[in-house]
């Protein structure tokens, strides 16, 4: 059973500067709900028990926000207002199941999943990023059925232009396994439209094996220096693991650039 889940959340947010240069933009309203909190959901419903932030010391504020007892007790003593209490009850719930590690050099993905390694307990956990929101539907449930029916790794997967392929991770996709879900045979990282074997991408929803580990730990940097998780899972699928490309039903939102951002409130508020 996957029953727990790794967010990244370590990176710089260059492509949302200036904002970024004070403010953690996972904790930037979507809608009047941060977006974390989406995530955190998303999650819940998935039946996760236990998440692992990895933040860094200028992400602290993320913790903060989860850690602010003193500030709330203090302000429920002097006024009992129902929508404060709701609001910090909640925060309450999500606390719960945080535990926060610390990558303070944004080294890439691949760098960000290893800091987690001593508390992955199972063989398969799941990894969210958090720029990547997915509703209507829950992308990352739909995903740990994909892992129970093919007792594989799964990562989620959408049709992108093909002008854009050198901003996402891409597939080579070989037989359909079931409806929406296909066998990987590779993954390549950012890919010139040239070298791209096609306009799938990979999407931040990852069931991983928890032999990723060993993998990460042999990799050389790859595109811009950086660790990328995407080399690490290349590496398992030419060594026979089997790894699933999910086609999810949800609506996919990018919230990591500004148009992106501006775009998630406005589908988030017709839903
Ligand atoms: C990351 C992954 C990439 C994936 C993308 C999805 O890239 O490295 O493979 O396609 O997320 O959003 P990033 O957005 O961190 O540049």
């Amino acid at each position: 059973m996957i029953k727990q889940a790794i967010i990244p959340l370590a990176g710089l947010g260059t492509r949302l500067l200036p904002l970024t240069s004070v403010f953690a933009k996972e904790l930037l309203p979507i809608n009047g709900k941060p977006g974390l909190e989406y995530i955190l959901d998303e999650c819940f419903e998935a039946g996760i028990k236990e998440i692992i932030f990895i933040i860094s010391d200028k992400k602290k504020m993320i913790k903060d926000y989860f850690y602010n007892d003193t500030f709330y007790k203090k302000i429920l003593k002097k006024k009992k207002d129902i929508r404060i209490l709701k609001e910090y009850k909640k925060i309450l719930k999500y606390k719960k199941m945080i535990k926060f590690v610390y990558q303070n050099k944004p080294l890439g993905t691949g760098d960000a999943v290893m800091k987690t390694k001593k508390h992955i307990k199972s063989n398969h956990f799941l990894m969210l990023l958090p720029d990547d929101l997915i509703v209507k539907n829950n992308c990352s449930k739909e995903m740990i059925n994909v892992h129970k029916k093919h007792k594989s790794s799964v990562m989620a997967s959408m049709t992108v232009n093909k002008k854009t392929v050198s901003r996402w991770g891409i597939y080579k996709l070989s037989k359909k396994l079931s409806k929406n879900n296909y066998k990987i045979e590779d993954v390549i990282e950012k890919p010139k439209i040239k070298d791209a074997p096609s306009n799938k991408a990979v999407i931040g929803r990852y069931i991983l094996p928890k032999k990723i580990f060993s993998e990460i730990k042999d990799l050389k940097p790859g595109k811009g220096g950086e660790i990328h998780i995407t080399d690490a899972i290349q590496n398992l699928i030419k060594k026979n693991n089997l790894f699933v490309a999910h086609n999810f039903k949800g609506k996919y939102l990018d919230c990591g650039t500004l148009h992106g951002y501006i775009n998630s409130t406005l589908e988030i508020s017709k839903l």
